[in-house]
């Protein structure tokens, strides 16, 4: 696997970032998992009745693995994300993060692990109206730990959008406006990334780009969750785990292997 070299210094840098993680359920060893679900189910109770949106959902992903979900609309992958981010709790089942359990853990050690651990690039981008391009990527990086306006800028520069720093959200595109929250994900640093369809509104070339970007900071060492309904995005991943109706129906390489950005077409 082409990240797997860069598994070691990953994991040096989880350790800083994630603390004194406890080690119930990491265990030892190279492949050690980043992220493990274990017969995960979330279910929502709506007008009396049960919405269930993922069912006995088992899962790891180590340091270093670019993994897509993909599945249709419905299928439960915002839902897995926001667990996975703990911005969600799971109705059943476990997840634990480099060995720490957030199912079930304080307030104080979530706040830490959103802050220190995690970083989100949302559907909906949710990025603040009034402050600009560059001031909303800046507050991305404080709250990970430090405001730093050279770090935004580059951040903002390797999205593409060296002459959009200045903009409100309101000033941009849905596609630009898209690459802000990315470029406010990557500034952080933080070890694990998850992006909820982080090319839904790109045109292909913006799209391949941001993918190759994804893709670096994976081999870089972050473990980097991608969710897309789009087949040939997730021809670019390690590794491809399907949902379809809460479920997971597939997980392995994507077939004839990951593919270079660069070759895909949509
Ligand atoms: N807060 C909620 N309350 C009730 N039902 C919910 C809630 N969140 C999600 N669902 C339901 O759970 C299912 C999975 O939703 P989810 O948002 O995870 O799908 P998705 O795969 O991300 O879809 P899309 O590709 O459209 O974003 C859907 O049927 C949805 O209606
Ligand atoms: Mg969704």
């Amino acid at each position: 696997m082409r990240n797997q070299k860069l598994r070691g210094a990953a994991r040096a840098q989880e350790g800083d970032a994630l603390g004194e993680a406890g080690t119930a359920g990491a265990g030892p060893g190279p492949h050690r998992d980043v992220i493990a679900l274990d017969s995960v189910s979330r279910s929502y109770t709506v007008g009396g009745g049960t919405v269930t949106a993922l069912t006995d959902v088992s899962l790891r992903i180590a340091s270093g693995e670019l993994v897509v979900i993909l599945g249709p609309s419905g299928s439960g992958k915002s839902t897995l994300l926001n667990l996975i981010g703990a911005l969600d709790v799971p109705t059943s089942g476990t997840i634990t993060i480099a060995g720490r359990r957030i199912d079930g853990a304080s307030r104080a050690d979530l706040f830490r692990y959103r802050r220190e651990s995690v970083s989100f690039v949302f559907q909906t981008f949710n990025l603040f109206p009034t402050l600009t391009a560059l001031e909303n990527v800046e507050f991305g990086a404080e709250v990970a730990g430090g405001r730093d306006r050279d770090r935004a800028r580059r951040a903002l520069v390797d999205v593409g959008l060296a002459d959009r720093l200045h903009h409100f959200p309101g000033q941009l595109s849905g596609g630009e406006q898209q690459r802000v929250a990315i470029a406010r994900a990557l500034v952080t640093g933080n070890p694990i990334l998850l992006a909820d369809e982080p090319t839904g509104e790109l045109d292909f070339h913006t799209g391949v780009q941001i993918l190759g970007l994804l893709g670096e900071h994976a081999a870089a060492g972050r473990t980097v969750v991608v969710v897309t309904h789009n087949r040939e995005i997730a021809r670019a991943a390690d590794r491809v785990v399907e949902l379809s109706s809460g479920r997971v129906v597939a997980d392995g390489p994507p077939p004839g292997g990951p593919t270079d950005v660069r070759e895909l077409r949509w």
